[in-house]
């Protein structure tokens, strides 16, 4: 008979409108942040269980990535479910193997931890909920999973849902919690639901700084308060403009963000600057192009160097052609991801 009992689930990358950079407590958030989730960066997941040979408490994990062995990955796996183990009895009472890849390279500087953790999270309630043989509702099974992703990591908790979530309490935002993300995908204008994401890779090196070590920059950060003043104003403006289709206000917030994130880093003590002069030049090349176009184009940034390049998929082949001309040339071996608004994740059995 085989006891093997296994769940594989696909879960996309997000890209955070508004940044969530700070936080207390257990992995909560000092401002409520909101993103657009991905399509085509997604992590696939599959979590095998099988009964233990010996008689140990320990939990018992072999963690693969792209086939091979990964030592690195395990550890910071075996923290996060020694962390919950409570929470699933099946961590410890079983041996687990977990095979992982994601769509995108390695080192394509796109930050895999919001893919990786919601789909991790989304394999542990599947399993959880196969060996109690119980159905959970699905909207308590995706806030019960945004819940753990997001105690794997912060902002993995806004990729359980398709187009668009937010994170963080917020008056304007139904069944909102710094605990869980929430689906905004049923109240925000049409055109959102198709934007655009094309993510131009100024450089594919590791990350300067974990964002680890940046949250915790903001305790001392003489801008903090402010920062999450704005953060919170920011979103309101931003809420009134994604139901509205507002393009204007949705980019000035975004852009705001973007660099606001970046200039939180440069006067952090220690500081950091992530963006490259590539970045910079991507930058006023998108905002003269916006202003003589007129097409409503927009940049926003992670903890990196890479552009993301935001718009609707109206402007796709005007945008594509820019991206050709004129910004190809800063990306590192020219490289692009194309990608666009998603459907979010995929259970694949
Ligand atoms: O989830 P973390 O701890 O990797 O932090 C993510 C921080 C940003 O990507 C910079 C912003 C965000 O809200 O995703």
């Amino acid at each position: 008979m085989n006891t093997i009992k296994k769940v594989t689930w696909q879960s996309p990358s997000n890209i955070a409108l508004i940044k969530y950079w700070g936080k207390h407590g257990n992995q909560l958030p000092n401002n409520p942040s909101i993103s657009f989730t991905l399509e085509e960066c997604y992590s696939e997941t599959t979590l095998a269980i099988e009964p233990k040979t010996g008689s140990s408490n320990e939990i018992e994990l072999r963690f693969y990535f792209d086939k091979k062995e990964n030592l690195a990955f395990r550890l910071k796996i075996l923290q996060f479910f020694e962390s919950i183990h409570k929470e699933f009895s099946f961590l410890r009472d079983y041996s687990i193997v977990i095979h992982s890849m994601n769509s995108f390279p390695h080192s394509s500087g796109i930050a895999s931890s919001a893919s990786s953790m919601s789909a991790l999270a989304l394999c542990l309630c599947s399993m959880d909920d196969m060996l109690n043989k119980r159905k959970t509702p699905k909207d308590d099974f995706f806030a019960r999973a945004s819940h753990f992703a997001r105690l794997g990591s912060g902002s993995a908790c806004r990729s359980v849902y398709p187009v668009m979530a937010s994170w963080g309490k917020n008056k304007h935002i139904k069944n909102s919690s710094d605990k869980f993300a929430t689906d905004c995908s049923d109240w925000i204008h049409p055109i959102f639901k198709t934007f655009q994401n094309s993510i131009l890779i100024a450089s594919a090196s590791e990350k300067k700084v974990s964002s680890r070590v940046g949250h915790s920059l903001m305790e001392t950060n003489p801008f903090a308060t402010a920062r999450y003043k704005q953060a919170n104003d920011n979103l309101n403006t931003l809420i009134k403009a994604l139901m509205t289709g507002d393009l204007d206000t949705f980019g000035e917030i975004v852009e705001t963000e973007a660099l606001t994130l970046h200039a939180l880093m440069m006067c952090s003590t220690p500081s950091f600057t992530l963006m490259t002069p590539n970045t910079l030049a991507m930058i006023e090349a998108i905002r003269d192009f916006r202003e003589s176009s007129q097409i409503p184009v927009y940049f926003t940034l992670d903890a990196g160097p890479n552009i993301h390049l935001l718009y609707p998929n109206k402007f796709k082949s005007k945008v594509h052609e820019f991206i050709d001309l004129e910004l190809k040339q800063f990306c590192e071996n020219g490289r692009i991801i194309f990608d666009a608004v998603g459907k979010g994740p995929k259970l694949i059995k």
